[in-house]
């Protein structure tokens, strides 16, 4: 019978073979399918493997620094950590639509990686965590949205390599299944998805230092909750967002006037349609209450009660 660990037998042999004793480079972002394919790569070819990491200071609480501490110190893989959030923040400067946001960051995204690529030199292969339904892609903007930010497909044409794709015959929660055979830590293995551009298209309006920091916080506590709430696994997505918008509250015998907070809860099994999800209100009430309490500048917290269609599970 088919399983885990023979496929896994069978694709580490592959990418021996193919590679041999020449260097390949990965792209890693920390979600499952780039960690999946930086690992299983990694078993086959070992220090042949370098990993190149490329923090645009848009992601969570944690997260830069996790991704670090899996790769570089638990799997012994070499890591390329390019914390490049100076650049990123300054080219996003004054930029409030949401599509600019996105081409942006993927411009620059593939400029920090091609030059982190070069002073590596001497390359012949690109891991790519490319899945069966990437493969067989229906073609809808969000698809296309998605390929364009985490395709290294932009490369300069002296720069082409080889693909490596060991994970196009699978699924989603069979990617899931292979990371667990790994050994991938089960943050990772069930991580839930997150835009490449990250919390760039959950700040509404101009992105700043301030405002990373508040929404950072906030999803935090989102998340905590949630997950102290075992709802994690049910919910495909949760998260803060930040509107460009402050209202007027009361705290102590002071009035505030600070940002209104979005929770953003959805079931959904591929992104594509997706149903608001039914917390519990004790839990709201939880998330509420945290909020108000631990993220200074935020007081007021509102839920998002919108499926897709019409709306979007993002913001922007
Ligand atoms: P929407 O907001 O279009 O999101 O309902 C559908 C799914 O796609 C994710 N998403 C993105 N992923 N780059 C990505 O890699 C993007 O620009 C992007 N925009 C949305 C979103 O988180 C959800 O899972």
């Amino acid at each position: 019978a088919w399983n885990m660990g023979s496929f896994l037998e069978e694709a580490v042999r592959e990418v021996k073979q193919k590679v041999g004793n020449r260097q390949v480079l990965c792209a890693l972002s920390g979600g499952v399918d780039s960690s999946v394919a930086a690992v299983l790569v990694h078993r086959a070819v070992g220090d042949r493997l370098t990993c190149v990491f490329v923090d645009h200071g848009l992601l969570r609480k944690n997260e830069a620094q996790q991704v670090v501490e899996t790769f570089r110190n638990r799997f012994n893989i070499k890591l390329v950590h390019v914390d490049a959030s100076e650049r990123f923040l300054e080219k996003l400067k004054g930029i409030t639509d949401p599509e600019q946001k996105r081409k942006i960051i993927g411009a620059e995204f593939i400029r920090v990686f091609e030059e982190e690529a070069r002073k590596l030199g001497d390359i012949d292969f690109l891991v790519q965590g490319t899945l069966y339904p990437d493969v067989v892609e229906s073609g809808t903007a969000t698809a296309a949205v998605i390929k364009s930010h985490h395709n290294v497909g932009g490369l300069p044409e002296d720069m082409q390599f080889e693909l490596i794709e060991p994970l196009r015959w699978l699924f989603k929660d069979e990617v899931r299944r292979l990371g667990e055979e790994l050994g991938l830590p089960e943050e990772i293995v069930w991580r839930q998805p997150f835009p490449g551009p990250g919390l760039a298209v959950r700040i509404l309006g101009e992105i700043t230092r301030e405002k990373l920091a508040i929404l950072r916080e906030a999803d935090f506590v989102v998340t905590d909750e949630i997950k102290k709430a075992g709802l994690a696994r049910e919910i495909w997505q949760y998260f803060a967002v930040l509107p460009d918008m402050r209202s007027v509250g009361v705290m102590g015998d002071g009035r505030t006037y600070a940002y209104a907070v979005v929770v953003r809860a959805v079931y959904s099994h591929d992104g594509m349609t997706a149903d608001w999800a039914r917390i519990p209100h004790e839990v709201l009430a939880n998330i509420s209450t945290r909020l108000v309490n631990e993220v200074a500048e935020v007081n007021r917290v509102v839920y998002d009660i919108t499926s897709k269609p019409p709306g979007t599970i993002e913001w922007e």
